[in-house]
């Protein structure tokens, strides 16, 4: 064990024998650590983009900040799937300046230069000023990311070319992906529209956060009082559950939870109506894939971390959310919903008014979630004298709790690999 009194450096100390894991507070302060997050995990991760369903059509696109960097995300005319930097070859301005929409073509505002949705440049002002060959080696068209691919409808790109294969990348991820993906035939898409809010904290906050068992009973006193009091909205079921290293950094807690899920909850929480669609699902569940894993799809709750900043929580709703740091104490997070395309209206309208009522930025969660990072973020001010964060809980035992604090080491983990910031001790979460 070799403390130092006074950490000068971000560090992950990590003592496994002595059930000691603490993490400086500098690594949620510190301006080098912010660049260096964006040079060595953010540049070199695949990040998440975006999801299938929100190009249905040829010609249909997304422009989206990933890491800084508009993207323009299109389906086009040969139904394949690109994306771009949304930035003109000719003088840089945006190409795209609409969020989504369908188009055949995109022109850009300043000199008006036109590419079509597969990003090849179909013409420009004053062409007979270039020559024939203008854009014979294609240095015109919209630049494509270096790597773009998808694993059951979630795109990914990254910025290094040379990054392992995304299927490697996301590891043991995938099964819990399939978890969600398979919770419909047909597919399933996004539903409503996007949430985006900004926190004044360190976006690492909110990965901790996204998958921490330990704090819902107490920071969500208020939600948890409101179902109580509302006859028939809590189950007797007690929460219980687990929490799993995934690989690479991405970790998962699945556990059972006293509130009902729109797939279905086998004690149907919410009407007769409710109750009868709830039974269909779960019927149609055993026969694609057996009773006990219709049950962990049905019954359990997950909310899952992709390395870096990928959420996925499958609770009382699906919410995908990605978020990327702006400055080392704020972070601006973007949220969807998911659903399976071919739910009733019933469970759609279930869904919904729990993605905002619970999971939304003004609904019961989130802001209690932002006030407790925001709260941690000032306690940091006092990092000179004050400079530990602890996430020693459930080193001690054998069986992972899912309100232990395995996840939260899972990540540390992986980020202090890749920032190679300061480690002290060693051995694994
Ligand atoms: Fe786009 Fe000139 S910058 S056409
Ligand atoms: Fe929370």
């Amino acid at each position: 064990m070799n403390m130092p009194l006074t950490p000068e450096q971000p560090a992950v100390w990590n003592d496994p024998e002595h059930h000691i894991f603490k993490v400086s507070r500098r690594s949620f302060t510190d301006t080098q650590v912010f660049r260096d997050e964006y040079n060595r995990i953010f540049d070199k991760c695949w990040l998440y983009l975006g999801h299938e369903s929100e190009l249905v059509k040829p010609g249909d696109f997304v422009a989206r900040i990933v890491a800084k960097r508009s993207i323009l995300f299109t389906r086009d005319a040969q139904n394949k799937v690109n994306a771009f930097f949304n930035a003109c070859p000719h003088r840089g301005a945006q190409v795209c300046r609409e969020r989504k929409g369908n188009a055949k073509s995109f022109q850009c505002f300043y000199h008006g230069w036109v590419f079509g949705a597969d990003g090849t440049l179909k013409s420009q002002p004053g062409s007979e000023c270039y020559p024939a060959d203008f854009n014979a080696n294609g240095a015109a068209n919209l630049v494509p990311v270096p790597r773009l691919d998808s694993y059951r409808g979630f795109w990914f790109l990254c910025f290094d070319r040379n990054v392992q294969s995304l299927s490697d990348y996301l590891a043991n991820a995938k099964e819990w992906i399939d978890i969600i993906a398979d919770q419909s035939e047909v597919g399933m898409t996004l539903v409503g529209g996007t949430q985006e809010y900004q926190i004044r904290a360190n976006w690492k906050l909110l990965t901790e956060n996204s998958i921490d068992g330990y704090h819902a009973i107490n920071t969500h006193a208020t939600y948890v009082d409101y179902l109580k009091n509302m006859q028939g909205s809590m189950s007797p079921v007690p929460f219980e559950g687990t929490g799993y290293d995934l690989g690479n950094g991405h970790a998962v807690i699945e556990y059972k939870a006293p509130w009902g899920r729109p797939v279905a909850q086998w004690i149907p929480l919410w009407g007769e109506e409710g109750k009868i669609e709830l039974a269909k699902v779960r019927a149609r569940l055993v026969e694609r894939f057996g009773e006990a894993r219709a049950d962990r799809i049905a019954t359990l709750n997950r909310n899952m971390f992709i390395f870096p900043n990928l959420v996925l929580n499958d609770i009382m709703a699906i919410t995908v959310r990605t978020y990327f740091p702006t400055a080392p104490d704020a972070m601006q997070i973007s949220a969807w919903a998911l659903a399976p395309k071919d739910e009733s209206a019933w469970a759609r309208k279930f869904r919904l008014s729990n993605f905002l009522e619970f999971l939304g930025p003004g609904g019961f969660a989130t802001p209690d979630d932002v006030e407790a990072l925001e709260q941690c973020q000032r306690g940091y001010e006092a990092m000179k004298e004050a400079p530990w964060n602890d996430m020693s809980k459930g080193m001690i035992k054998e069986k992972v709790n899912y309100d232990d604090e395995l996840q939260m080491r899972v990540f540390w983990n992986e980020w202090q690999r890749r920032t190679q910031a300061t480690a002290l001790g060693k051995g694994d979460a």
